[in-house]
């Protein structure tokens, strides 16, 4: 896809496999960590760092806890960004849109997949608060393991699919012109339901 069918395309998602899909072979090291970024009450910005689980026409979706911090802030406003960054290719895809929980039957069949000690952790973890020490977090892990051993373990209510709904997105490509910086930026931004793309100065 070259620079004039990124231009001509309505369809950001043929875009975001364009850049994404060859990071899977060319990054051994979770090439789907994405930046999530949210604003608290006060307008702090906050940013941290999650694994990218699917990408739809809807949006993008990574799990959380949603009584985090992440997880009030986002639904407090409504409103959510992400950024991935490639270090392979020295691209870049940037977000912004609404928030929405995925539906429950795709948090469960999501939660079914992962291993026994992640959803043990998932069940302990009160996230973003406190905790006294490293042995607490430790003795409430054993203490609970101890518990399921041999049983289900149902997916806490608080624990599920968070998608950023993308009503802005940009493509940042480095050039072979790379030290006069005159690198691409292709912006897709919704504008009546019809998105519409632009390039922007690097
Ligand atoms: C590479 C990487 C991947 C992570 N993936 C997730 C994730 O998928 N979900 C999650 O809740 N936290 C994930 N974390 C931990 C978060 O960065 C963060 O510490 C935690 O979610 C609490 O954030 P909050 O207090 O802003 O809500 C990940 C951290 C790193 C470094």
């Amino acid at each position: 896809m070259n620079e004039q069918d990124i231009l001509e395309n309505r369809n950001w998602l043929e875009v975001w496999h364009h850049y994404y899909d060859p990071e899977l072979k060319l990054e051994p090291n979770d090439p789907n960590a994405i930046c999530i970024s949210s604003v608290d009450a006060s307008g702090m910005p906050n940013g941290r760092y999650v694994l990218l689980k699917d990408v739809s026409e809807k949006g993008f979706l990574f799990y959380t806890n949603l009584k985090s911090q992440k997880g009030k802030e986002l639904f407090k406003a409504g409103k959510g960004a992400l950024t991935w960054w490639s270090r392979a290719q020295n691209k870049s895809v940037r977000v912004q849109g609404t928030v929405e929980q995925v539906r429950d039957d795709i948090a469960d069949t999501y939660w079914a997949s992962r291993k026994e000690d992640a959803k043990i952790s998932a069940i302990l973890s009160k996230q973003s608060d406190e905790v006294a020490s490293r042995e607490q977090l430790e003795e409430e892990f054993a203490k609970l393991k101890a518990e399921y051993a041999g049983k289900d373990i149902p997916r806490p209510k608080h624990w599920s699919g968070v998608i950023i709904c993308p009503q802005k997105i940009e493509f940042w490509e480095a050039t072979s012109a790379y030290t006069s910086r005159l690198h691409n930026r292709f912006v897709f931004e919704l504008n009546n339901n019809q998105w519409i793309t632009k390039r922007l100065y690097p």
